[in-house]
């Protein structure tokens, strides 16, 4: 996968650097984000999307997010998609230009609101009512008028993990088409000052393997945009189809091309204008796990080794839930390798344990590996999306630095935290003072 091989020694190279050279220079554990796979994964939206049927990709940042993201996307053409002040603000600080951002979210605070209106970011995805009610009354204070998306429930069912699918109607996210309430919506839109109704937007889900999910989604959606034109004579020009598509963690799972999920989804939303009558409405893509996942591995240090004759061997690393909390989620599955034994045959089945006070922090169940030794450097792949970005400080673990690699050259782009970092916002009451 992209810029992924063993080098001479045997050690897995990533961008042409050596992963044990990377863990020694910067420690671990350790994200390694492989920035040509990240920008091919980002230009395949643009081709495929954007170059040929003139839509538009937009990062989902919460999958992974840090200035030089946010600058590897402008870079390549993406708009980004943010959910909180925080990744506004973030996106802000890289310069990335206030009117490519999408603004999600289910429940954004006055403040946040106050903040998309002030930057001015492209596009707020409008979730509920209360949401579009107060947008339009801080959008007259200011004199205003804010570009919506409206946010619906289309009643699709992906197939995947329960907590990731968003689409089915019992859902706390978006205005429900079946019952009414999306149109009801949509009226309301129209007839306010402060709100630019734009279009409308779906998400399905998460890590979807079959476009026809999309395809049905977008069939639903097309539908619901014909009505608008019918009842309201109001044509919505941009149809949001959110993100989901899949990527490859372990065995089973079959990802399908971008192009593919290009030429599905826009095949839908074709036959449906032209069946309809309608113009081909702009076409809004958000994906985040199909871009920066495969381009992200995980370096760890094994340290002790637990076996239980008959049992199971345990090989424990230096990290674990609070650098990916996916396993413990979601029973996320991920491959593995020993970095510094990358040529070797396995030798052995043993399950990888993170090193956190929980019998559940367990990155990996009944992996095949070459007899792993205290020091070995464990490669775990496919932790671009939602690991950092889900890591936490758990057991007052500091959280890994990220570095970007590419042409045998490494750069940090997070660095690792200290425990400085750590106490940063505890504050000590002077009554809790000691004497010293
Ligand atoms: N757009 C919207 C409105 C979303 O809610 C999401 C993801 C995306 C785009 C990007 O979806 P992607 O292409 O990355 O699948 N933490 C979970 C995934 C949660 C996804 C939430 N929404 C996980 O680790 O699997």
């Amino acid at each position: 996968n992209g810029t992924m091989q063993v080098n001479e020694k045997g050690h897995l190279e990533i961008g042409g650097c050596d992963t044990v050279e990377l863990a020694r220079t910067f420690g671990t554990p350790l994200y390694v984000l492989d920035e040509a796979l990240f920008r091919q994964n980002c230009r395949d939206y643009y081709t495929h999307f954007t170059v040929r049927y003139g839509a538009e990709a937009v990062y989902a940042g919460k999958a992974l997010l840090n200035l030089a993201v946010c600058r590897i996307v402008e870079e390549e053409g993406l708009g980004l998609d943010v959910v909180s002040g925080g990744e506004l603000y973030t996106a802000l600080k890289a310069n990335f230009p206030a009117e490519k951002i999408f603004f999600h979210g289910n429940n954004k605070s006055s403040a946040e609101l106050a903040m998309a209106l002030e930057t001015g970011v492209g596009r707020i995805v409008v979730d509920n009512m209360f949401e579009l009610e107060l947008l339009n009354r801080m959008a007259g204070e200011v004199g205003k008028k804010a570009a919506v998306i409206l946010r619906l429930t289309p009643g699709i069912e992906a197939h995947t993990h329960e907590y990731i699918k968003t689409g089915q109607i019992d859902s706390k996210f978006g205005l429900v088409i079946e019952n009414g309430q999306a149109m009801a919506g949509v009226r309301r839109a129209l007839e306010m000052d402060g709100i630019e109704l734009k279009g409308v937007h779906c998400h399905i889900g998460s890590q979807i393997f079959e476009l026809d999910s999309y395809s049905q989604a977008a069939k639903i959606m097309m539908s619901f945009v014909y009505l608008v034109y019918r009842e309201t004579g109001c044509l919505l020009g941009e149809l949001d189809m959110g993100g989901g598509l899949g990527v490859y963690y372990a065995e089973g799972d079959k990802p399908r091309p971008i192009q593919e999920y290009a030429d599905v989804l826009m095949k839908a939303v074709m036959e449906k204008a032209s069946e309809y009558g309608i113009p081909v409405p702009k076409v809004i893509v958000e994906p985040g796990r199909s871009i920066c996942g495969p381009a992200g591995t995980t370096l760890y240090t094994v340290g002790a080794i637990k076996n239980i004759p008959g049992i199971r061997k345990y090989v424990a690393v230096d990290g674990g839930m609070g650098d990916n909390p996916r396993p413990a989620l979601y029973q996320a599955r991920y491959e593995a390798c020993l970095a510094n034994k990358a040529g070797r045959q396995p030798e052995e089945v043993v399950s990888v344990a993170g090193k956190c006070c929980e019998s559940g922090d367990m990155l990996i169940w009944d992996i095949s590996l070459p007899a792993a030794e205290p020091g070995d450097i464990l490669a775990v792949s496919c932790t671009g999306a939602y690991n950092y970005t889900m890591s936490m400080n758990y057991n007052r673990l500091p959280r890994p630095a990220m570095v970007l690699v590419g042409n045998g050259r490494a750069e940090l782009i997070n660095r690792r935290e200290t425990y400085e970092d750590l106490i940063r916002t505890d504050l000590l009451p002077e009554r809790l003072l000691n004497g010293s």
